[in-house]
């Protein structure tokens, strides 16, 4: 974490009535390195509240802001134990760390965002672009095997849909305001590998990503602060030589501004300072809410009077959470994405702009490609919220 971080955080400790603590918090350092001019990275310290004592943890650079931490480590004990030394775990938490440790499931699982696999489908959908690369049957292309035929079906997917997705949507939209305003302090929400900041760096001002995997946290770190991480950066390929058999370069980028940062948290119980951001993204993050009513809230909540709210998904629902909500809903709204509109616009957001099929695809293999059919909306804080 960088110290320049410490003012956008606050307290995310519950209190009894499920209130937020939300205190400014103190900053102790044990190892820290130079960024820039009064930048530091904290490597290794931890973040107290002054008002309820909680301390929250700085592991390997990444600030860990949740509610309840036990439950955090051991959770998501996958993608700590890579990159976090035993003795730097909280004395109380050690045993039963090294317990879950033991514990782990090598094999991937689609859903677990601390598995290699997961974030590595996830790099590739955030870092590398098909523009650029080289024309039909000239040298293999990341998509492209090295040796046997390549798929016409996924060239042509790749090339024609993979630079459309979200990130190009809200880029189009940024700049665009970007030329008529000053630019934006923005928060994402549910960032992943955090690569959304590199295609809006030419138009904003600051950037805080938050996302409850620690992996992803400490990948987006490295990869746009150029903090060191413990990842290698490969891909799947053929599945036959393995699930991540080739290499890829991704530019890591340095940044000594101290306005650019990523820390975990969760958004459930989100440890941020309210009211400063000018933009504020959740992009296909809702529909792994238990509660996603709550997220136009939150975002509203983050958001200076005015500022403006993006959120996309493809919403894929479980059946538990898309019961509650079909309870919450007008009589006559019965697709996902009216219904997700009208949450916002009861929250007091203006829809601004909306696009129903946005393509989002991951690349599975050499022959497999998913796509996602995108629905994202961009709208503004205009009043306070009905419900
Ligand atoms: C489907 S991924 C999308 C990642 C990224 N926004 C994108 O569009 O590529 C959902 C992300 O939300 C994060 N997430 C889900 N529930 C969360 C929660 N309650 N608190 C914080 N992050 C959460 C996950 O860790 C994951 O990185
Ligand atoms: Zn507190």
């Amino acid at each position: 974490m960088l110290n320049t971080t410490l003012s956008s955080l606050r307290c995310p400790r519950r209190k009894k009535g499920r209130s937020r603590c939300l205190s400014p918090l103190k900053l102790h350092c044990k190892i820290q390195t130079r960024v820039g001019s009064e930048v530091f990275e904290i490597r290794s310290g931890s973040l107290e509240c002054p008002s309820c004592t909680t301390h929250y943890p700085i592991l390997e650079g990444v600030a860990v802001l949740v509610d309840d931490l036990r439950s955090y480590l051991l959770s998501h004990v996958k993608g700590i134990s890579k990159r976090v030394k035993i003795d730097d775990i909280p004395k109380e938490y050690r045993r039963e760390f090294l317990e879950a440790r033991d514990e782990i499931e090598s094999e991937h699982i689609e859903e677990d965002l601390e598995a290699e696999r997961v974030n590595a489908l996830y790099l590739m959908n955030h870092f590398l672009r098909a523009k650029g690369a080289p024309a039909t049957g000239s040298g293999p292309s990341w998509w492209q095997p090295l040796s046997g035929e390549p798929s016409p079906w996924i060239d042509a997917w790749v090339r024609n849909y993979w630079d459309c997705g979200p990130f190009a949507k809200i880029e189009d939209w940024i700049s665009t305001k970007a030329k008529t305003q000053n630019p934006m302090q923005v928060i994402e929400l549910g960032c992943g590998v955090g690569g959304l900041y590199r295609q809006l760096k030419p138009f904003i001002s600051s950037y805080l990503g938050v996302d409850g995997s620690f992996a992803s946290i400490s990948m987006a770190r490295h990869l746009g602060l150029g903090v060191p991480d413990r990842s290698s950066f490969r891909v799947p390929g053929d599945l036959l030589q393995g699930p991540l058999s080739r290499e890829v370069s991704i530019p890591v980028e340095t940044n000594t501004s101290g306005q650019v940062d990523w820390i975990v948290g969760d958004l459930d119980s989100l440890p941020l300072r309210e009211g400063g951001a000018d933009l504020c993204i959740a992009l296909n993050t809702i529909d792994m809410l238990d509660s996603p009513q709550e997220l136009p809230k939150i975002q509203h909540s983050l958001l200076k009077e005015g500022g403006i709210a993006i959120q996309s998904c493809p919403y894929i629902w479980h059946e538990a959470v898309a019961k509650k909500l079909r309870k919450l809903l007008p009589k006559d709204i019965h697709d996902s994405a009216r219904a997700v509109k009208w949450l916002y616009e009861q929250t007091g957001f203006k829809i601004e702009a909306n696009e129903e099929h946005v393509p989002w695809l991951f690349f599975k293999h050499l022959r497999q490609i998913e796509l996602y059919s995108v629905h994202i909306f961009m709208g503004k804080k205009s009043r306070s919220p009905n419900i």
